[in-house]
């Protein structure tokens, strides 16, 4: 269905893109031989014209997004109608009408917005001589040597072409969607272990599991078997080379001659790899046809307790031929309905409050549809009757799954749902009584209510929106003319304003800020604005929720924190205390946060990664023990970490706890510091220590390793553990490989990135007294002291 309603637009509008293509192959000939010259540029319009192969067959430019105005650099098949996409940088960056593509000596191939900021870039490229758009659908980039410095073959997007190699640690990412292509939910990679694998990701975190094939060319005790390289030749023929030069076959389809066909090897953004091929001159009607793909059925192919499966939470994976249906079941509705891969949200759940009455609900019978896995009971043998009201009588229970004379009750969510004709199986989905369809519908369905739709969208853009709040947070910074002072205990209660910080006025700030219009970012304690005093720019905080009348405690926190001195703090350089008006003055770091930079577009290179540890540590260990009164920071996390104009990493928000009255030994208060961070005795009955900095810092360092969030979303409390579980599995099987994914540069380092992952996993030991001082930390993270097995960090959680 989805490929007929292309088909019909894409024959009327052959006729028009026939014009288009005789004038490419004009212009073409006008532009000479797939040469592209230093200093070309492509500009993002309607009709621009693309840098194309000598042949035509491929174009490399810019392609519209349907009826948007956003356009998106690629190289795709300019002979085909459909204009079939077959590389894009990294993540699908849609850009503006305007933007720029340029290819700059010294700068390599960059594409920039209409304002001229660089939104994507080859890497630099010097003496440079030109770029080249080959028939084989390569972009490559030559310097003066014609040495290849860049080529778009070895950054695959979601496809691979005939005459294509994939060496290990490169891989393809399936798109979220037939029209978005912002990075998906499936990988094929090359490990550098030499097995070929696909696998499953989370969106959100990036974090990679449920590995569903396996080549098995990995290298185990017999080196030589371990594959080197995946090659799809000229004729289609797909296989793994191994290091002794023998062959693993990965399909064995007939070879198509690439005189005749145009062929593609597709990771669809339902996970299944699928080669394709097109006749090159087609006799009419004609479309993309499949003449491979792997897993063959990808519903059954996606099994293990972690993840959703081969479509999202609670939906139900089907196959229609080639196509993989994931549907949502009676009762529940896509959450994000432009993702018809994603979760499905129930229309009702389940609860167990004192009001649980079993009267009012009923079941929806489906016939063939099982959710392996989701359950937690299992009664054997029973009958039809009793199994029902087995999850009747169940608060718990959402759906009951009978078949055989077993029952197994099932809670949400639900994952790994298919529908397989073979299984004689019937579920029973819990459902309130109004809500049944007087047909018990033989097929699931959709769930399309409009209000229903507009709810989820309104609640998806405001989690959207509240995510990107927290992750923009704080782009602050501060002063450096602070005179040194003698270092008073500051405690001594101290009456008379410290002299050496600059007091300014209410007035003096609304006329630095502008009237606070510019917002830099918001954190716990306030909002901060961008100012600038005299010449110099900074970062005004306002705090929010001070002390009443604790104007003397106020100004004894200010004196205290601007006696700390540490190049990995940020340094406080002024303040305001006006009625009820109190503001912090800082220095403006335009590199803005730690979070920022570590989960943004470019990974940043290992070496300033690890700087970067050193730099918290040292900053961490000098207000655990260094300066005159300990200071607990509580809040660890990416966001509270700002980068100066070197890189250098620095603490703020610290010691702002008793401006806020909030006790650091813990009391009513609660629990303090951002979820996926918090150490595990704030849920508990045990004295806080400055070990709970430790555990975050663990975190933090964790994902400044891996270059991933350790929190999946805010709204998930499950999430938490994720990356902190995933790094002791990963260092538990000897697989950091697979932690670093492609990172070579760290994989390299392996002595250090094993120090360091070590490291992480004692700070993040559920026994505070396991965890080391930062004093230690550093020490090992130095490698003055040896860094012993770290043991399982959670003895108390169950495991699986
Ligand atoms: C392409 O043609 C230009 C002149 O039109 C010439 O300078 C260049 O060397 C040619 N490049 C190749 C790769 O043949
Ligand atoms: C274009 O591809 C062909 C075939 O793989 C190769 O021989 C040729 O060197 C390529 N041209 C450039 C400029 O890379
Ligand atoms: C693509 O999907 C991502 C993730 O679901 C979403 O944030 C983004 O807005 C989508 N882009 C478009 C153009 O729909
Ligand atoms: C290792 O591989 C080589 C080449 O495939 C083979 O000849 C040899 O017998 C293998 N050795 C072992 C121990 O499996
Ligand atoms: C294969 O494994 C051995 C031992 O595990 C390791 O020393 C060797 O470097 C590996 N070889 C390759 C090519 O990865
Ligand atoms: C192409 O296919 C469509 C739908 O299958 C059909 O309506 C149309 O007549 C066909 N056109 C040609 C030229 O065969
Ligand atoms: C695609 O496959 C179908 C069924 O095998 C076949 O009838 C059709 O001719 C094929 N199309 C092309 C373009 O080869």
């Amino acid at each position: 269905m989805i490929f007929m309603s292309h088909i019909i637009p894409v024959t009327i509008m052959s006729r028009f893109l026939y014009f288009i293509l005789l004038f490419s192959i004009v212009a073409q000939q006008v532009n000479g031989n797939g040469s592209v010259p230093v200093g070309a540029s492509l500009t993002a319009t309607n009709n621009g014209i693309p840098w194309l192969s000598p042949s035509g067959d491929f174009a490399f430019g810019f392609q519209q997004t349907q009826g948007k105005d956003a356009f998106l650099l690629a190289i795709w098949f300019d002979k085909i109608p459909e204009k079939t996409v077959v590389w894009y940088p990294k993540g699908g960056p849609m850009v503006p009408r305007g933007s720029k593509v340029k290819l700059t000596n010294g700068i390599g191939l960059v594409l920039s917005d209409p304002q001229g900021k660089a939104i994507w870039t080859s890497g630099s490229i010097s003496d440079l001589a030109y770029g080249f758009m080959n028939d084989t659908g390569n972009f490559v980039v030559v310097d003066s040597n014609n040495r290849k410095m860049w080529e778009s073959f070895s950054f695959p997007a979601d496809t691979i072409l005939p005459a294509q190699v994939m060496e290990r640690a490169e891989e393809l990412n399936s798109k979220i969607s037939k029209t978005n292509f912002t990075t998906g939910r499936f990988t094929l990679i090359l490990l550098p272990d030499g097995n070929l694998i696909l696998r499953k990701r989370d969106i959100l975190s990036g974090i990679s599991y449920n590995t569903y094939y396996r080549s098995g060319t990995r290298n185990d005790s017999n080196t030589t078997i371990s594959g080197l390289r995946f090659i799809f030749d000229e004729t289609g023929y797909m296989y793994i080379l191994r290091r002794n030069g023998q062959i693993f076959e990965v399909n064995r389809k007939d070879a198509l001659p690439s005189r005749d066909y145009y062929q593609r090897a597709t990771l669809d953004s339902d996970g299944v790899f699928t080669q394709y091929y097109y006749p090159k001159n087609p006799t009419g009607n004609t479309s993309w046809n499949v003449s491979w793909s792997l897993p063959k059925n990808i519903c059954n192919s996606i099994t293990g307790t972690s993840g959703s499966g081969a479509c999202g939470l609670n939906a139900v994976c089907s196959l229609d031929g080639n196509l993989v249906n994931c549907e949502c079941p009676h009762g529940f509705s896509l959450l994000d309905p432009n993702d018809p891969n994603g979760d499905c949200k129930p229309n009702f759940t389940p609860t167990c409050d004192e009001g649980y009455d079993r009267d009012q609900f009923d079941f929806i019978e489906l016939n063939n549809i099982d959710w392996p896995g989701s359950d937690y009971v299992h009664v054997n043998p029973t009958n039809e009757e009793s199994c029902k009201t087995f999850c009747l009588q169940d608060c718990f229970c959402a759906v009951a799954i009978y078949g055989d004379f077993q029952c197994w009750k099932k809670r949400l969510p639900l994952s790994n749902g298919k529908k397989d004709p073979s299984q004689v199986v019937k579920a029973f989905l819990k459902s309130r009584k109004g809500d049944i369809p007087h047909q018990t519908p033989s097929v699931i369905l959709r769930e399309q209510d409009n209000n229903q739709r507009s709810l989820i969208f309104v609640v998806v853009s405001t989690c959207v929106f509240i995510i990107f709040i927290l992750a923009g947070v704080i782009c602050v910074g501060f002063f450096r003319i602070y005179k040194k002072t003698t270092k008073y205990h500051h405690l001594i209660s101290n009456k008379s304003v410290d002299t050496s910080l600059p007091r300014f006025t209410y007035q003096e700030l609304v006329e630095a800020t502008g009237g606070f219009k510019d917002e830099l970012g918001k954190g716990a304690f306030g909002i901060v604005y961008k100012g600038v005093i005299g010449v110099k720019t900074m970062a005004v905080k306002k705090l929010e929720r001070v002390l009443q009348d604790g104007e003397k405690e106020f100004q004894t926190e200010v004196n205290a924190i601007a006696k700390t001195h540490h190049k990995n703090l940020v340094q406080l350089l002024g303040y305001c205390n006006e009625g009820e008006q109190r503001l912090l003055i800082y220095e403006y770091m335009c590199n803005g946060t730690l979070a920022a930079f570590l989960f943004g577009e470019m990974r940043p290179s290992w070496n300033l990664r690890s700087c970067i540890v050193l730099g918290i540590a040292k900053g961490l260990s000098y207000l655990h023990e260094e300066c005159s009164t300990q200071v607990i920071h509580c809040d660890i996390k990416p966001q509270n970490i700002l980068l100066d104009d070197c890189y250098n990493a620095k603490i703020s928000d610290f010691g702002l706890a008793k401006l806020l009255m909030m006790n650091q030994s813990r009391t009513s208060t609660g629990i303090r510091g951002t979820k996926g961070y918090v150490a595990p005795e704030w849920f508990r009955n045990t004295p806080v220590t400055t070990k709970v900095d430790v555990y975050s810092f663990g975190v933090l360092l964790l994902e400044i390793i891996s270059c991933r969030k350790s929190v999946i979303s805010e709204s998930d409390y499950e999430g938490v553990a994720v990356l902190t579980d995933w790094a002791w599995d990963c260092y538990q099987d000897g697989r950091l490989e697979v932690f670093l994914e492609n990172d070579i540069e760290a994989l390299d380092d392996y002595k250090r990135l094993t120090t360091f992952v070590m490291v992480g996993l004692w700070c993040v030991q559920e026994n505070p007294s396991l965890r080391p001082t930062m004093r230690k930390v550093i020490q090992m993270l130095e490698g003055v002291v040896e860094v012993i097995e770290p043991p399982c960090p959670f003895p108390f959680s169950v495991t699986n």
